[in-house]
């Protein structure tokens, strides 16, 4: 296999997702029936890590990779007394005012920029949530990015990744240009990133035939 230049690799993510409509049709890649049942999960996911005291505060969370806002609207808004967002995709940020409307005005920032330079506010956030955007990264930048996402949350604070899980070795997508992992690699990132895994659960109601998903719920870990 040819020899991966991540400078190459976020340009061409970049100029894909560039093209894509912003719609919830386009941020779930034409999949817009998924919409329902991963916000349902991920409602669930929260209520469980507020129940087990994993999740304490309701301040302040922020959405990586969130495009138009989907899950700023559905899931973080309703939860969260401030969201802010951060996507690499300047029309996405532009465009997700006008897709959150009334509730827009508790997103405090958007920023526009790719989460391998992305660096959380020290302490801010009670929540951050990464999902469908981490199989951007490469191998180094995604333990980079978590380690800085270790400094972002407060110390009560968790992290969590929901992501696409491949059942074999590692898949590239050529078109968006992304990485699909199987679980064994992520769990080694976030090892290597210093995050303990406190809760692992799968996404239900999916349609057969897709990559399994699965949430993560990230602390960092008891041995650093
Ligand atoms: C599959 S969409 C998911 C959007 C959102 N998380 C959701 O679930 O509705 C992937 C998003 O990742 C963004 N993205 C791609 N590469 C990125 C990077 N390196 N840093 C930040 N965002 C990125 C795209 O612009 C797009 O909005």
């Amino acid at each position: 296999m040819a020899a991966i230049v991540p400078e190459k690799v976020y340009e061409k993510a970049e100029e894909y997702w560039a093209t894509q409509a912003s719609d919830v049709d386009g941020m779930l890649g034409g999949f817009e029936k998924l919409h329902i049942p991963d916000i349902n999960d991920s409602k669930k996911f929260i209520a469980y890590l507020r129940k087990s005291k994993l999740l304490i505060g309701n301040e302040v969370a922020v959405d990586c990779g969130a495009g138009i806002g989907r899950v700023t609207k559905h899931l973080l808004l309703p939860a969260f007394k401030i969201v802010d967002m951060v996507d690499v995709t300047e029309s996405f940020i532009e465009n997700s005012a006008k897709y959150i409307g009334e509730l827009n005005n508790r997103v405090e920032n958007k920023f526009v920029q790719g989460l391998q330079d992305f660096t959380p506010m020290e302490g801010r956030y009670d929540l951050i949530w990464i999902q469908w955007v981490a199989g951007h990264l490469t191998d180094e930048d995604f333990i980079q990015f978590f380690q800085r996402c270790i400094k972002g949350i407060k110390s009560q604070g968790c992290i969590v990744l929901k992501e696409n899980i491949a059942s074999g070795k590692r898949d590239f997508d050529a078109i968006d240009n992304s990485w699909t992992r199987p679980e064994s690699e992520v769990l080694s990132l976030f090892e290597q990133a210093g995050l303990d895994v406190v809760v692992n659960r799968k996404q239900h109601n999916f349609p057969q035939g897709m990559y399994e998903v699965r949430m993560f719920a990230l602390k960092p870990s008891k041995n650093n």
